[in-house]
């Protein structure tokens, strides 16, 4: 027989067991964590991020499966040194129910281990990093953005289509420049390219100069690059200015002139580039994406905003699924990978690995656009080298 005291107690362990009360775990706000750059060279794109994922909520009415969203905000700085603490803070001390971050490849790495060990559900809205859905891939692990190997690959597939024979790369010193740069050669040397010389400088330093002259002495025929954000921007005007725009064709994955065209002005003209997004698509779902998100924010959209936008319909699509639960890795990872994702990039879908399988489109600069020219690879998926789950 049960007494009221034992009918309690056993509630209790069922709620405990995470049995008994699904209702009551669905309740409640979902906090949401953000760990973006708010400072530092990043900084302008954890903010399109952010207004990306904050649009697709707001189109949602402020909910997602039912519940309302707490926002908690932790800024990274693109510091790796600081990731592990810095994630804890959201997992450990605000007990977020999900984590939407970051930017920097290194700071990624440090967060899908910490994801990993505590089970906690990350969404990461832009930082490259292969080995994040390769060797560390895991369920509850999802990337709206790319791997760093995919717009390097159809970048080089698009230089070697040109007819360049010799490269030289300069990057960031890395794991996404390193990444980036290797798809570039894999394409590149598979269609008989030669990439002559890799060059970087440390993260997040901006001196050039040194490697800009090393280029005008290596004579390639084309110069694969990536940068991004304020590194961008300073690299773009100083290889125009060491006047070497006009003679070896600068190329890049499209990070180099994205959210960054107004502040690179003529510098950037012409400039030929490949990504997952450009400018002038021909999809009604950009057209609308862009009104919206024009209006909200008095700017123009780049494609951080879209990872942030596409990040917020992950979790929507995997918490309609798990009626909010955002424990439940095994029925959120099935409903993701089973989706069609309508992103203002064109439609996509999730690799076995968590990570998008989607069109990389030739972008060219034209005054403040990356105005879209072809689509340079269809369907391009990351191999995903390493990843078992
Ligand atoms: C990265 O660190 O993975 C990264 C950073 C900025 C970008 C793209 C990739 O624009």
């Amino acid at each position: 027989m049960m007494n009221r005291k034992t009918f309690l107690t056993s509630a209790a362990s069922l709620a405990l067991a995470g049995i008994a009360p699904l209702a009551r775990a669905q309740a409640g706000k979902l906090k949401v964590g953000f760990m973006l750059p708010a400072t530092g060279t990043y900084a302008a794109l954890g903010t399109a991020i952010d207004n990306g994922f904050r649009l697709y909520v707001d189109q949602l009415g402020g909910k997602i499966a039912g519940r309302e969203i707490e926002y908690i905000r932790v800024d990274d700085e693109s510091d790796p040194s600081k990731a592990t603490d810095n994630v804890n803070k959201l997992i450990k001390r605000d007990n977020v129910d999900v984590i939407v971050g970051t930017v920097h490849s290194g700071v990624a790495m440090a967060m899908a281990k910490a994801a990993k060990e505590s089970g906690t559900l990350l969404i990461i809205p832009n930082a490259g990093a292969d080995a994040v859905t390769g060797p560390m891939c895991a369920p509850n692990i999802f990337r709206s953005s790319f791997s760093n190997w995919q717009p390097g690959f159809a970048m080089g597939e698009v230089a070697a289509k040109q007819g360049h024979k010799k490269a030289v790369t300069i990057t960031w010193k890395y794991a996404a420049g390193a990444e980036s740069v290797k798809g570039f050669k894999d394409a590149f040397e598979k269609a008989g390219g030669k990439v002559m010389k890799d060059l970087t400088v440390p993260f997040p330093n901006v001196e050039f100069q040194a490697l800009l002259t090393e280029i005008a002495s290596l004579k390639p025929d084309v110069v694969y690059t990536f940068f991004a954000g304020g590194g961008a921007v300073k690299f773009v005007k100083d290889y125009a200015a060491a006047g070497l725009k006009d003679s070896i064709p600068l190329v890049g994955a499209g990070f180099v002139t994205d959210g960054t065209l107004e502040a690179q002005g003529a510098a950037a003209e012409g400039l030929l580039t490949a990504l997952h997004y450009a400018d002038e698509l021909p999809a009604p779902k950009d057209k609308e994406f862009r009104l919206a998100y024009a209006k909200a924010y008095k700017m123009q959209p780049d494609v951080y905003a879209v990872q942030g936008y596409d990040a917020a319909q992950i979790l929507a699509i995997g918490l309609n699924a798990t009626k909010g639960d955002a424990k439940n890795a095994k029925a959120f990872s099935a409903a993701v990978t089973k989706a069609t994702i309508d992103s203002p990039r064109g439609k996509f879908t999730m690799s076995k690995a968590h990570n998008p399988v989607q069109d990389m489109y030739l972008r060219k600069v034209v005054g403040n656009e990356n105005v879209y020219q072809s689509v340079a690879v269809k369907a391009l998926a990351d191999p995903a080298t390493g990843c078992r789950m």
